[in-house]
């Protein structure tokens, strides 16, 4: 496994909290670097899903790489997609409440409601703009991620403290 040079920031970090910023394009190789660095810090955690700000890189890029998990069996198993500049241009459909976890929010889980479909428009790493429409476990990653951009976690879309859990328990849910 390649050494990993990207810490993640935890709940607490203020670097979380902030507005990340769009990027000109097309990219420059030190950014093609950093969302390699990106998919690699994600893939070593076990993520779906990450965002620069979480390794305290200010830019607006999300990573999104939906693949079968325990509680998501039927989840689609994708190619990691470098999204710049994303753009939740709509969201629609049935309001779904599920589980969610955070690479910024270890040994937790919290029930969080998200729209079924986004349609999210957003550059790719050849500086092309896509717009895209995603639905239920894709579309609540990248809902997730964009969150993150905008200086918000999932702890701030739960309804309740009662639907904040740890991760043992979670595990105990899903056994039962
Ligand atoms: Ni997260």
């Amino acid at each position: 496994m390649k050494p990993l040079c990207l810490d993640i920031l935890k709940l607490g970090n203020p670097r979380l909290r902030s507005q990340a910023l769009p990027l000109d394009m097309p990219l420059n190789q030190a950014q093609h670097r950093l969302i390699e660095q990106l998919i690699d810090r994600m893939q070593a955690s076990n993520g779906v899903g990450i965002a620069a700000p979480q390794v305290g890189i200010p830019w607006q890029i999300i990573i999104v790489a939906s693949r079968p998990t325990l509680r998501y069996p039927q989840a689609p198993r994708m190619e990691p997609i470098a999204m710049i500049n994303p753009q939740i241009l709509e969201d629609g459909g049935e309001q779904i409440q599920d589980w969610e976890g955070c690479l910024s929010v270890p040994n937790m889980r919290g029930l969080v409601t998200r729209a079924q479909h986004v349609t999210v428009r957003y550059h790719d790493l050849a500086a092309g703009c896509q717009c895209e429409r995603f639905s239920g476990f894709i579309a609540r990653i990248i809902q997730h991620e964009y969150d993150h951009l905008q200086g918000r976690l999932f702890v701030d879309r739960v309804k309740q403290s009662a639907d904040l859990i740890t991760e043992d328990e979670y595990q105990k849910l899903l056994i039962s």
